[in-house]
This record gives C-alpha cells, structure tokens and sequence, in this order.
C-alpha cells in the first residue's frame, strides 16, 4: 500500500486519529447530547455506504492514521458496522464509543471482529437518574454489557459526563465501580453544542471532579501523551483507572491529533468548528484519488490552533453532539 505524506496542520500537530461516525441515530436521548425537539435522521442515501467508509479509511491510513474510532449517533445500529469493524481492524486498531446496549448480544463477535476496545456511555449508576438523562430504561442492560464486553476479553472504558446538580455526587460511586469492575472510568466535563441546554454553572470543573476522587480512593498519577484527552490516574491497590476529561476548564488542544468524518463524510477538523468538505460528495463525482487528498489537506490547514472560546461555543453553527458523535 502506497504511503502519502502524513496529515500535520498549521501548527505542526500530526493527525493520526481518525473518529468515523457510522450513523447519527440513537436509541437514547441523552438531554446533554440530543437536542428537546430531536433531530431529523439523516436519510440513508445521504449516509456514506459501506464501500465509501472502507474506502476513505484506506486512504486516510495511507495518510498516516494510525487507530480509528466508530462513534455515531450509536454506531452498532447501523447494520453492516460489524463489517467495518472487521474490514478495517485489519488496516489498524479500530475502537468504538457507544451507548452499550448492543455489548450482550455482540461482544464477543466484536472481540472475533479483532475490534481493540470499546468505550461506554454511562452517566448514572442509579437507574432512574439513569432513565431520566437517556429517556430509556436502559440501566440494567448497560451494566450487562459493560460485563460481556469484559467477558469477551476487550479493553472496557467507561465515559460519564458530569453536570451539576444531576449526578455530581456520583463520583465516589464511580470510582468503587471502576474498583468492582477493574475497568477504567473516565469522567468527563460538560461541553455545549447545539440544544443541549448547556449553562455555564451546570458544568463541574475537573478540579473539583479530582478532588472527588481523590476523597473515595487513593491515586497516583499515571504517564500519559501530549495527544490524551484524559488525564489517567491508578487507583492503588487495584487494576482500575480513573481518567478526568476537562475539554471545558483545561483544554488539551495544543496536543490534538484527532480528524473527523460525519455520518454524512464531511471533514470536521475539531469538535467546535463546523464541517467542511463532503468527501462522500467528491467520491460520488469520481474525484481522483489527489484532489481528495488535497481537499483533506486544505481543511486541516483551517483548523484553529485552539478551539473557540467557550462563550462562542453556545452561538456557533456547529452541530448537536449526536451528529458529532464526541
Ligand atoms: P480513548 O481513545 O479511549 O482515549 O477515547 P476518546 O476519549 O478519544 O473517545 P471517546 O469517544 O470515549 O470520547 C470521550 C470524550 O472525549 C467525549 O466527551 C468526547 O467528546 C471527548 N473528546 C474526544 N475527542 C475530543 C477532542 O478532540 N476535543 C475535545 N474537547 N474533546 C474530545
Ligand atoms: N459534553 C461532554 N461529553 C459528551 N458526550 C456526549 N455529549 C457530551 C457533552 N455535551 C460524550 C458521551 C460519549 C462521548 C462520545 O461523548 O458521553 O461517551
Ligand atoms: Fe447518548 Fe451517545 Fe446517543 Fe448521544 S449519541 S444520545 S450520548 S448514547
């Protein structure tokens, strides 16, 4: 396979990770990530197929991407994602984020699939506050795939948003089910997109998530990359992690690494700037192989060296978080 000059910006970061969103649906209705009145499905013929994600991953292999993640909306409901699983652990370790609900029936062909790991939504250990963020009764059958996936032998994180007011004095509770468990829980800041009724005062500072922490168990500070969004610690004295996620009060964006493409195939080159070109569009009008990575390269060279400020987060043309997938 042909290599071609790796993605770096303006500012020299390279970018070797690529988050594909298979889909922006979702059976939940997570309040912080789906706006009150819903969004309208993208219609399938507007999605990429199946030959478009496989073939525009080759590419950006090619161009230096060294792992892939699969996020949505919730990327098992769409059909054919345990193919591109398949398809695409071949070329490099492919992860995916989803809202865990599919874990019981498919884990263990995802571990077959040679899927590297898979990170799960969870903001709520209590099953009505549970119900309440998502709209679904969906407790119990995370829980049960949080454990198949860990049967199956894949690497388990689990993500939960903290807002104020709503599950900030979980964080304890986390920690002994990260220590129950032996798995790693991220817990992760709050951030604004469009509709999801974000306030400044409902996001939890990540000092004051530490801090929390730090009163339930004992951590010590694990090394980590300039590119991490997480800041990882041990818990002593067990085989779980704690990692705090702080894109709000203590960003991470001079190690950014991440490109994304939508549902759709749009470039977007940070989570807080809007798309830009429909690769799914270039295929389509059998654009060759070079102009598509020009236009790759000629967005990457507009992404911002930081990301907007916080207060123009709220008014941006950006898209709601389940079109984005995270
Ligand atoms: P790992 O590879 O396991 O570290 O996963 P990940 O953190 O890259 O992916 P995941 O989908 O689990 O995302 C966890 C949280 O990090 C979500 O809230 C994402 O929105 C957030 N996140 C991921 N990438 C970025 C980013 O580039 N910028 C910011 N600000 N947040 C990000
Ligand atoms: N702020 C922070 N994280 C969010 N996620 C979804 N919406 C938000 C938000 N507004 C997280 C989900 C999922 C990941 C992809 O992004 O919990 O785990
Ligand atoms: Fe919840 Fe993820 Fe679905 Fe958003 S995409 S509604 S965070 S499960």
């Amino acid at each position: 396979m042909e290599t071609l000059a790796p993605l770096v910006d303006r500012f020299g970061r390279p970018h070797d990770y690529l988050r594909v969103s298979l889909t922006d649906r979702c059976g939940f209705r997570c309040r912080y990530c789906m706006p009150d009145e819903g969004v309208e499905w993208t219609p399938q013929d507007q999605l990429m197929t199946t030959d478009e994600i496989l073939h525009l991953c080759r590419l950006f292999v090619r161009l230096g991407i060294k792992r892939i993640r699969l996020t949505g909306g919730e990327p098992t409901l769409r059909r054919d994602y345990m193919d591109i699983v398949h398809e695409l652990s071949g070329l490099v370790p492919v992860q995916i984020t989803t809202n865990g609900t599919t874990l019981v029936r498919d884990a263990l062909a995802l571990a077959d699939a040679g899927l590297a790991g898979v990170n799960v939504s969870c903001d709520s250990l209590q099953r009505d506050r549970f119900a309440d963020i998502t709209q679904r009764d969906a407790l119990p059958e995370v829980m049960a795939g949080i454990a198949a996936a860990q049967s199956a032998g894949l690497m388990v994180k689990v993500n939960a948003v903290v807002i104020r007011g709503f599950n900030d004095d979980e964080v304890g509770d986390f920690v002994r089910f990260a220590v129950e468990r032996g798995i790693e829980v991220r817990f992760i800041e709050f951030m604004p997109f469009l509709g999801n009724n974000w306030k400044a005062d409902s996001v939890v500072p990540a000092r004051e998530i530490r801090e929390s922490a730090h009163r339930a168990a004992a951590l010590t500070p694990l090394p980590g990359t300039p590119s991490d969004v997480a800041t990882d610690f041990a818990v002593e004295g067990s085989r779980a992690v704690v990692g705090f996620i702080s894109s709000v009060t203590e960003s991470f964006c001079s190690g950014c690494n991440r490109i994304r493409l939508t549902a759709e195939g749009k470039v977007k080159t940070c989570l807080f700037l809007p798309p830009r070109t429909s690769l799914r569009d270039l295929l389509r009008q059998g654009a060759d192989e070079s102009d598509i990575v020009q236009s790759i390269r000629d967005d990457l060279s507009t992404k911002w060296e930081g990301h907007p400020s916080m207060k123009s987060w709220t008014q941006r043309d950006n898209l709601s978080m389940v079109q984005i997938g995270g």
